[in-house]
């Protein structure tokens, strides 16, 4: 089969490679029909992700059809079709009966194009497959149903829910990109009094606005803080969800965040960001952070097919599935392209 095979920082390849096999009794192997491309595959590539060795296969979001599953898998058969989530789940380990797969013990966790061959191919080994994948409803594109692989319940579990967004909050969301718009429309699940939107790119901003957003700041020209305080009485914002990933920004959503203010870090972080606990003692915030769990996806996939949510707006390209090295070049460019996800389908 094909598959894009990363071979050390920024060097990547659709090329032949074996088909995978089943080697648990509980894995199921998925013939991958529609697959996405995500920050984290970027960040990957320039090698910020160690744990990811030459050879890998990348990706971690996919829909697909199952063609084989182990005697051990119990809910699912050949010839369903499936979401395969960004989290393997191995369903008894104490996290994963918690409702906290993303910190699996029994081998889960997200290990997908991480720890093990992912979902940029044309087949997929999928551990756990009874935990670990969803039956794609009828009647709602697949393409929709793959934004719930992973950034949908990313930002509904470790923004919105995390951040105990209540309605009539005043929520910060920084950062625009696809978990941030992502958290705008968990956010206004819950009717916020306003979203504000803060991004430096202004094409960013424009979707955030098209997402929900009812305010928008480019932090480059105008002050946040400053926005936040007039819609504030001078307090903060209840909630502050940071969903971009660097100091500064993390920086940002605690300066945002009211006396008594939640403030969500979505963000993966390369560096060391710095909290003045010397400023921030006195004010009763609670931070929170973490990697997704997935247990909201049935709760999310009820939401899209009900038209809840609308999963779809957050294509801007199609690609065949051969066409690897034009989608992560579209994507890695968003600034210019306007991308939010590519697609790839057979
Ligand atoms: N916690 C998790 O489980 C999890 C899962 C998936 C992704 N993530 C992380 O979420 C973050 C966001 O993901 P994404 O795909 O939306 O990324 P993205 O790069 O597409 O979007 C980030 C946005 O932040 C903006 N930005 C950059 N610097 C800024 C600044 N100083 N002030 C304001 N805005 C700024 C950019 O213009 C961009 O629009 C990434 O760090 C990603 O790795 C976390
Ligand atoms: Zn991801
Ligand atoms: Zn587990």
């Amino acid at each position: 089969m094909r598959a894009l095979v990363y071979h050390g920082p920024g060097v990547k390849a659709w090329e032949d490679v074996p088909e995978p096999e089943i080697m648990a009794d509980t894995d199921a192997i998925v013939r991958v029909e529609t697959v996405t491309i995500c920050g984290t595959d970027l960040h990957i590539l320039k090698g910020d992700v160690p744990a990811v060795t030459e050879g890998r296969i990348l990706g971690h979001e996919a829909v697909g059809t199952i063609v084989l599953a182990g005697p051990g898998v119990k809910t699912v058969t050949a010839g369903d079709r499936v979401l395969v989530s960004c989290i393997t789940a191995c369903g008894t380990c104490r996290f994963c009966r918690d409702g906290h797969s993303g910190q699996c013990l029994g081998g889960g966790g997200w290990i997908l194009g991480h720890k093990i061959d992912g979902t940029q191919a044309e087949y997929v080994r999928v551990p756990f497959a009874d935990t670990s994948t969803y039956p794609v409803p009828g009647g709602v594109p697949d393409e929709h149903i793959l934004m719930l692989a992973d950034i949908l319940p990313t930002a509904y579990e470790v923004g919105v829910l995390n951040g105990g967004v209540q309605p009539g909050d005043v929520v910060a969301v920084v950062g625009s990109g696809p978990i941030g718009l992502s958290a705008i429309t968990g956010a206004r699940l819950f009717s916020p009094s306003h979203i504000v939107a803060i991004d430096l790119a202004d094409s960013r901003l424009e979707a955030a606005k098209q997402f929900g957003a009812d305010v928008t700041v480019n932090n480059l020209t105008d002050d946040p803080l400053e926005v936040i305080r007039s819609l504030t009485g001078g307090l903060g914002a209840d909630v502050a969800i940071e969903a971009v990933g660097v100091p500064a920004t993390f920086e940002l959503a605690v300066q945002l965040s009211r006396p008594g203010g939640r403030i969500a870090n979505i963000g993966v972080h390369g560096e060391p960001a710095t909290l003045h606990l010397e400023e921030q003692w006195i004010r009763n915030i609670t931070i929170t952070t973490g990697l997704v769990d997935a247990y909201s996806t049935p709760t999310l996939l009820r939401l899209v097919t009900s038209g809840q949510i609308d999963a779809g707006r957050f294509i801007t390209h199609r690609f065949a599935l051969d066409e690897f090295n034009e989608a992560y070049d579209v994507f890695a460019r968003a600034g210019e392209t306007g991308a939010l996800k590519v697609v790839l389908s057979r």
